[in-house]
Parts: structure tokens; sequence; C-alpha cells
């Protein structure tokens, strides 16, 4: 991030630092060099160890966005006859629901009680998960988004993982917004495919994905049936396991990815990264309470990058979003019902702490410059 360019307070894809956007100038490359197997094999350790899942999880490389990562998990996660079980409690469990559906596999919904907003800001209770798989014997896997980017909130995927982990199904976990970035360690989920992408918390750039199989993952993906030709983990798997990819790669996006990780490590990893989010979100969210706006999760649920805020009065989203853009931010709306009366503000990213700091002024002005239009 430079500092007088717009700052991205969107939920992805998040600012990224000069050196991460200059690996994309090392060079032309072909995939089938020794030179592009050395950064795939690098890469599909480095993302694990980022994570502090290596001893356990394998690495699928994708290229596409974050929902290639996630159709990849749950169409290879559930054998042929059986269903999926989804946690629905924003905009993606529901599309993980709807991913399953358009692979043909049967889908088995739990969304906490409560109609439309209610349930939306309430993480699921881990025992409606245990009793729908007493109720669903056919379930072969449980998919849960840990992070919901709609509204900021966290399920409790550790619990839930608890409970999958004592039965036959595999347990696929959306961690797209809160890999590197939320303070859950991802080794303690159980978790047997977790999602993620490059440009959120690890802050490389758009058009990589990924997914980490723990070994009760990988043995599953290669029991399924083929749902789809480019999204089959066995062929993608079977391919990085020699150092190949079975198609063109975004092999730009792997140099900045690779760069990335370097800086992660280099500013302190895991730990720092968290840090740095739980800083951000509190900086943040004592302005947003002096300005008197309200954050539509409660504090007990709220992970460390999203706030979801309530429009003031008489100000509409496009006026603001407008207004602040003019001050150098790139706010974002709500998603799915909640377009009309909420906003969202994310702090991901590379930021530099002192345009967090300026926020609370922009914000304030361009609430009284669209009361004025
Ligand atoms: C939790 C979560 N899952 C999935 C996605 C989809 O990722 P993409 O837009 O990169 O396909 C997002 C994107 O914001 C997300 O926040």
């Amino acid at each position: 991030m430079i500092d007088d360019e717009l700052v991205l307070l969107n939920p992805g894809p998040a600012g990224t630092s000069p050196a991460v956007r200059n690996a994309l100038t090392r060079g032309d490359l072909c995939h089938r060099e020794p030179e592009f197997t050395d950064l795939l094999l690098s890469l599909r350790s480095a993302i694990p160890q980022a994570l502090g899942v290596h001893h356990t999880h394998e690495s699928i490389l994708l290229t596409g966005s974050g929902t290639a990562a996630m159709e990849l998990a749950v169409t290879n996660s559930v054998r042929g006859g059986r269903s999926v079980l989804v946690v629905v409690n924003g905009v993606y469990g529901d599309r993980l629901a709807q991913i399953a559906r358009a692979g043909g596999i049967t889908v088995h919904e739990v969304s906490p009680p409560g109609a439309g907003l209610t349930s939306w800001v309430t993480p699921v209770d881990p025992e409606m998960v245990r009793e729908a798989l007493v109720a669903h014997p056919d379930v072969d896997a449980v998919a849960c988004v840990h992070h919901e980017t709609t509204t900021g909130l966290i399920n409790p995927v550790k619990e839930i993982g608890e409970i999958v982990a004592g039965t036959g199904a595999v347990f696929v976990v959306d961690a797209i917004s809160s890999t590197a970035n939320e303070d859950q360690q991802l080794s303690e989920i159980h978790a047997d495919f977790i999602c993620g992408s490059a440009n959120k918390g690890l802050h490389g750039l758009p058009g990589l994905a990924f997914v980490l199989c723990s070994d009760k993952g990988v043995n599953r993906l290669f029991e399924v049936p083929a749902r789809s030709f480019y999204l089959n983990a066995a062929t993608h798997l079977n391919a990085q396991r020699k150092g190949e990819v079975p198609f063109t790669p975004a092999v730009q996006v792997c140099y900045a990815l690779d760069e990335a990780i370097r800086e992660y490590h280099e500013a302190g990893g895991f730990a720092a990264r968290t840090r740095l989010y739980r800083d951000r979100a509190s900086l943040v969210r004592r302005a947003f309470d002096r300005l008197g706006l309200r954050i539509l999760v409660d504090e007990r649920y709220r992970g460390n990058s999203v706030t979801t805020l309530r429009l003031p009065d008489g100000v509409a989203y496009r006026g603001l979003h407008d207004e602040l853009k003019k001050r150098g931010y790139v706010i974002y709306a709500g998603q799915g019902g909640l377009s009309a009366d909420y906003f969202r503000i994310c702090t991901m990213g590379e930021i530099p702490w002192y345009r967090l700091e300026m926020l609370e002024d922009a914000l304030e002005q361009s609430i009284e410059a669209v009361r004025k239009l």
C-alpha cells in the first residue's frame, strides 16, 4: 500500500505491499519448467506452514477465486448417494449449499433459530449439528463458514469440528476470509478441507485459491465420483504431488503469494498478523462508537476484520461510499438482505496505521456531507 493511494476497506481483494506487486515482474515462466515446479512445491508447503497445519494437511493450489476452493472442497467430499450438511447463517454458507446442489448433491441445512437477520447474527449452536447428524445418517460431509463475511460473525468451527471428527463424515471449512487473520488456530478445528485464498489475510494478489486436506480428506477425495472436470481434486492432487499442474496456472500470482508469505513471516507470522487485525478492529470500532454508528454483530461473536454497521439516519450507502472515496477510502455495501440498511468496513490487507486513525474524521465529514446533499 502506497501512502496516497485509496485505502481498500472491502473484504478482498485486499491492499497489497509494493514488493508483492513487484513480484509480478519476476519474469515469464513456463509452468512445465523446473523453476515452476520449485515454486509450486515451495508454495504447497509454505501455505499450510504459514497457517500451522503443515504436519497434518496437504495443499491443493488452484488458479481461481475463493469460490473455486469452496467448489472443489464441497464437490469432492461427498461420496455417491450421500448428502452434505451445511451450516447457513449468511451469504457464504448459502453459497456452500448452492454449490452442492449444483453438483447434484443432496443438501441438509442447519441455521440458527429465527428468521432472516436474527439467524444471520447468531453463530450456529454445535448441538444443532450433532442432532442433524443423528437425523441424517447419510451425511458424508459437514460444511461451515468460519468467518461469515456477510456480517463479520465467527462460527464455532472448533466445537463443530470436534463433533464431526467423531463420525465418518468429513469437515469442510470455508476459511477464505479468516486464514491468517482470525484468532482461531486452524490446527485445532479438525477440518478435513480448509478453503482459503491468496488475497485476503495472506495479503497476496487475487487469482489463486487453495484447499488444505487432512489425511481423512485425502482418502475421501479419492472415493468420490468426478463431478467437475476442472475442479476434480484427485486430478490436481496427483499432478501437484509430482510438482506438476494439470492446467495453466497464474504463474505471476504465485510469485506474488510467495512474496506475501515471505513478508508475513518477516512481520512475525500468525501471532503478529492476528494481533495486527485485533488492534485495527479495536481502533476503528472505538471510532464507530464515538460516531454513534451501530455495529450489527454482538461483541462476543465478532471477528477481527469485517464490521457491519447500520447506515446513519438520512444517509444512503451510495452517497456515503462516494464521499468516503473522495477522502481516500473504499467501503463496501451490505450483502443480501442487509444492503438497504447496512454497510461494511473491513480492515484487511496492507493499510498504513495512520490512515486508519484518519478514518474517523473522514467518516464524520462524509456523513455530514451526505446529509447536506
Ligand atoms: C467467507 C468467504 N467465502 C467465500 C468467498 C468467495 O471468494 P471469491 O469472491 O474470491 O470467489 C468470500 C469472498 O469474500 C468469502 O468472504
